[in-house]
Formats: structure tokens, sequence, C-alpha cells
């Protein structure tokens, strides 16, 4: 199939492009290089060997990708572009309704005037909000409330619509848990803009010295050792998950949680990155982060037994990798 990615620069986007182009897939990237690199797609060529479609672009503009559907023969799409920094979400809200809201819905109206039949959603276990893990895929949607999490639901729900008016029209929706790592290759990871917020970007860059020290949020909370529990997935991992669900055969709206399905606390996360990787992580217990939940994993039943997905990689893979593409960085 030949498989038109937006965001395909990003962090996700690019470990999926991989992925894409190892199987036998082709791809179109389509980014506004907002918060990636235009080298990424050498990286990507010489990981695969191939040369994908690029365009630089903005998927919010209607007339350029009108005129990228036309000129293409596209079976499905991998729609990630969209800005997702929350804290950046709730100072500067409109912009982040405009960007992620517009984007989702010109790929979409593309993908219904081309006859594009395939629809996969970069979503986020973020729509769960609050509660009690294991999440399900039938939990309801109560976005932790900020305008991040808002697009996250709004778009599920736009797409549903839209498959509904629309019987031909497939739509899967993939809500994400923690992705980390990087390609085994060193060549790609995640390379954010600015100060990190997440844990392994600002874990990374304690390791390399340019930050003094990572704050753990708080080592009160209600799990063994006090600090927060996420669940961690290898970037190539989530990776595969995305190339299972464009491959999947449906009409209709699927859900499917990409996680694997166990947590690690912040404390075990930053232990096993000192001790895989031989290197000093140092931190300080400051107080909670406003919005963060003690425990968040997924139930992972429904994607392994819908979608054959299952993550086959561990947390010691995951700094292993993460910390090589940042070492390679340097
Ligand atoms: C965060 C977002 C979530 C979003 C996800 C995307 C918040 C409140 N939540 O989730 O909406 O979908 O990113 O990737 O921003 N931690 C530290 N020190 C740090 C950074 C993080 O101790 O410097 C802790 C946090 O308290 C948490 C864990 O590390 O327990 C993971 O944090 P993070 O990587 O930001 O992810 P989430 O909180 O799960």
């Amino acid at each position: 199939m030949n498989i038109l990615v937006t965001g395909g620069l990003g962090f996700i986007g690019s470990h999926t492009v991989v992925e894409l182009l190892e199987s036998g897939h082709e791809a179109i990237i389509v980014d506004n290089l907002y918060n990636s690199k235009v080298d990424v797609f050498d990286k990507i060529c010489q990981i695969t060997g191939k040369s994908p479609g690029l365009f630089i672009a903005d998927a919010t503009d209607a007339a350029e990708m009108d005129d990228i559907f036309s000129k293409h023969q596209i079976d499905g799409v991998i729609h990630f572009a969209g800005f997702k920094a929350v804290g950046e979400s709730v100072s500067k809200p409109l912009e982040y309704y405009r960007n992620n809201l517009v984007s989702a819905m010109v790929v979409a109206e593309k993908c219904v005037k081309y006859k594009v039949n395939r629809f996969v959603f970069s979503s986020s276990a973020t729509v769960y909000g609050e509660q009690e893990p294991p999440l399900k895929e039938d939990s309801e949607l109560m976005p932790t409330s900020n305008p991040y999490g808002e697009t996250k639901a709004m778009i599920e729900r736009i797409l549903t619509d839209v498959a509904k008016a629309n019987p031909e029209f497939s739509v899967c929706l993939l809500r994400y848990f923690n992705p980390v790592g990087a390609h085994k290759s060193g060549l790609i990871g995640e390379d954010p803009n600015g100060i990190p917020n997440n844990l392994m970007p600002f874990v990374l860059r304690v390791a390399r010295g340019e930050i003094e020290k990572l704050n753990v949020f708080g080592d009160d909370y209600d799990t063994p050792d006090g600090t927060g529990v996420r669940d961690y997935i290898h970037v190539v991992d989530l990776a595969r998950g995305h190339l299972k669900a464009i491959e999947k055969d449906s009409a209709g709206v699927s859900v499917y949680n990409l996680g694997t399905g166990s947590g690690t606390s912040v404390l075990e996360l930053v232990n096993t990155f000192i001790r895989v990787n031989g290197v000093d992580v140092p931190y300080e217990i400051v107080g909670r982060r406003d919005g963060d939940v003690a425990t968040c994993y997924a139930d992972v039943t429904k994607s392994l037994k819908e979608l054959g997905f299952k993550a086959e990689y561990g947390i010691e893979d995951m700094v292993r990798d993460a910390w090589q593409f940042e070492k390679n960085k340097c």
C-alpha cells in the first residue's frame, strides 16, 4: 500500500515510516518541520535503503493537501501531525485547537473526497483522564482537562462521525501510553525542541550534563515506591502497532490501546537508566506536578486479540536505545 503519513518526520512518525518501508509498503511524508528536522528524512533513507515521498507542507493547508491527494494514488493515511505539549496547550489554547482540529479535519475531508478509506489516528491515553487503571478502550472519554487532551478526544469524536456518515471509511484510533526509546540504529529518536517536559527527554538532558538534575514530581503517591507509575512503550513497538492498524481490513471505527500493560515508576525507570547505561542521573524529590495521576497503564487484551499486537521490548531496551540515540546526537 501507499500510505500518506502526516508528521512523518516526528518522533513516532519517523519510526512508523521505517516500519512501513521495511514491510514492503510505500510512504509519502507530509511534515511542516514545526517540531522535527529535515535530516530525519536522510536517516530514514539510510536505515531502510528506500526513499519515501516528502512534502514539506502543513496539513492544515487544504489547497496543498488537495494537491497532494489529487496527484498520488493513496491507499491509507496515518495522521500524526499535531501539537503535543500539554503545558503549552494551556497557554496557547487557540493555537492548539486550530492546529490539531483543522489538520485532522482537512486530512479526513481529503480522504472522503479521494476515497482513501483507511485512516489511523494518533490519539493518547490522556482521553481516559483520571480513571482507574487498567484502562480499557470502552471507558468513557474524560480527557485530563487541558486543550491538548481535549483536541485528542474531539478528533476521536469527529472521525467517528465521519465514519458513521461514510460506511466505506475505516478509522482506527490508537491510544498511546508513554512512548520512549529510539531506533536500534541510533539514527532516529526523540529530539524535542526547547526544554522537554516529559520524563525520558528530561532524563537524557540530565545524563548529558545539560541540566543539573531531574526533579522527581512526588514520592508520596499510593504506588510501591511512592513515585508515579506509567506504561512506557518502546517507540519501535508503537510503530509496529501502526503497521498492524493500517493493514487491518475493517470498516467502521476501532479503538486500541498501545501500551505494554504494565507500569514502571519514575525511580525504577531512572535507576534502570543508570544501571544499563552506566551514567549518573542526579535527581531530587520535589512536590507533585499539577494534573498528574498516581498510576496509568493499559489493558492490552483488545489490541492483542483483535490487532495481534504485543509489545516486545522492555524498559532496559527503552533506556539503552534512547541513550544511544542521544549520544549519537552529541
Ligand atoms: C504527560 C501528559 C499527558 C500526555 C503525555 C504525552 C501531563 C500532566 N500529562 O503524561 O497528558 O498525554 O505526557 O506524552 O503533562 N516526571 C517527573 N519529572 C519530570 C517529568 C516527569 O518526575 O521532569 C514524572 C511524572 O510526574 C510522571 C512520569 O514522570 O509520573 C511520566 O511523566 P510524563 O513523561 O510527563 O508523562 P505523563 O505524565 O504520563
